[in-house]
């Protein structure tokens, strides 16, 4: 063999190790950060043993509770339950800082997961009586935890509700939606009805004029938050884009429920974790080209206590309850509430209220504010679910 066969061969057949070793790499790293495993493990076990037969009330209703939508899934609830009431509580270190000075979007959350409760236990034949607690917000600075609703439980008649089923296939959904599928207006009823009675107004926005308003209000808004290294930081604390750190914490926003194209999905799961900066400016993007872009409507949940611990509950239950029924009826949702995250940014830096004035137009109204931003449309894809913390984590003894 002549030296400059043995070269090739020796190259031929370093390439091919070096070749192995990189595809054994990516398998490794694609094994390694979840790749093959979306929805899988610990930390997605509460979605699949929600209605085991073992349990019953009280915990079969707080098993619903924590399915519940909630701001960046910081899950920020605790629950004391006993056969005759549930009470609620704030973990008010499950915290979005700047991002949510006011804890409005915390109390929002807390509202989805008292949704959930009441929902589940109609269909339980429990009746309730639910009494949220009055108050302003933000809760006292140094507090741990404070109360936020008791719910009295009593037997009843089992009610078939539909919306019950939907508890554990409601997913956020942030992928592309059907944009040139119109909402029919009997559709547009049914979920009007489904938020009636919380006290909340909605306002709702087809393609046109007024939508392309409030698209480039999410945008700017979007765009502010992404500068404001404040915000940015403390939404970045909630990222689990590792899959061992997601299957530890439980919580948390992660790259499954992106709702990205599934082989671009695999792709951002196999590289390095992102800085805040590329993720920042890839938001940026989703939000104006494809959050936006893609919605057959958009929205608003408005209150009339934008501080109010009470409106910020009732908004929360409306919210849920108008995601069940969209699931119900195929429709997918995301919040998008960038623009009011600046309306208390604005006001917690002492800054003209713009962004406020802006949202006050496009709702036409001063007295009825926005309190929650968000889409919807007919999903090109199903959502995948987020995290849960488990039962244990969240019971009070
Ligand atoms: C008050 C509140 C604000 C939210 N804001 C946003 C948002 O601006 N963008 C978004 O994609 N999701 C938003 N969400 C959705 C949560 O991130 C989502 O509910 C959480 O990650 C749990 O996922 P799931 O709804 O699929 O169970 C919000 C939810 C709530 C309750």
């Amino acid at each position: 063999m002549t030296q400059g066969h043995s070269r090739r061969g020796f190259l031929k057949k370093g390439a091919a190790g070096a070749t192995i070793l990189v595809a054994g790499g990516l398998v490794w790293r694609a094994w390694d950060n979840g790749v093959f495993s979306a929805g899988d493990g610990p930390a997605y076990q509460p979605w699949k043993d929600w209605q085991t037969e073992e349990t019953s009330p009280p915990l079969s209703l707080v098993k619903a509770a924590i399915l519940s939508a909630n701001a960046h899934n910081t899950q920020p609830w605790l629950f004391r339950a006993t056969d005759r009431r549930i009470d609620l509580y704030a973990d008010l270190s499950r915290n979005l800082g700047a991002f949510d000075p006011y804890r409005r979007e915390m109390f929002i959350s807390l509202g989805c997961a008292l949704e959930n409760l009441v929902v589940a236990a109609s269909y339980e034949g429990l009746s309730t009586d639910v009494e949220l607690m009055p108050g302003t917000l933000p809760p006292p600075a140094g507090t741990a935890m404070t109360l936020v609703a008791q719910v009295d439980l009593a037997h009843g008649t089992p009610a078939k509700d539909p919306l019950y089923p939907q508890i554990h296939r409601r997913h956020t959904n942030r992928g592309a939606y059907a944009s040139g599928r119109k909402i029919k207006p009997d559709i547009i009823s049914e979920l009007e009805q489904a938020v009636a009675g919380h006290d909340v107004q909605m306002a709702l926005f087809p393609r046109g004029q007024q939508w392309a308003k409030l698209g480039g209000v999410i945008v700017d808004a979007t765009r502010q938050i992404v500068s404001d290294h404040t915000m940015a930081a403390d939404s970045a604390k909630w990222f689990r884009f590792d899959w061992d750190d997601l299957q530890e914490h439980r919580d948390g926003v992660t790259l499954d429920a992106a709702g990205l194209p599934p082989l671009l999905a695999i792709g951002a799961k196999m590289l390095p974790t992102p800085s805040s900066k590329t993720s920042d400016l890839q938001w940026l993007s989703a939000t104006r080209d494809v959050h936006v872009a893609t919605s057959a409507m958009l929205g608003m949940i408005l209150v009339d206590d934008l501080y109010g611990r009470e409106a910020s509950l009732r908004a929360g239950r409306a919210w849920q309850r108008l995601h069940l029924k969209a699931t119900e009826l195929g429709l997918a949702l995301q919040p998008l509430n960038q623009p009011v995250e600046i309306v208390d940014r604005e006001y917690e830096l002492g800054k003209t209220p713009l962004m406020a004035a802006d949202l006050a137009q496009i709702a036409g109204s001063v007295d009825w504010r926005p309190t929650f931003v968000f889409r919807m449309g007919y999903p090109d894809r199903p959502a995948s679910p987020s995290p849960r913390r488990a039962l244990n984590d969240v019971l009070l003894t």
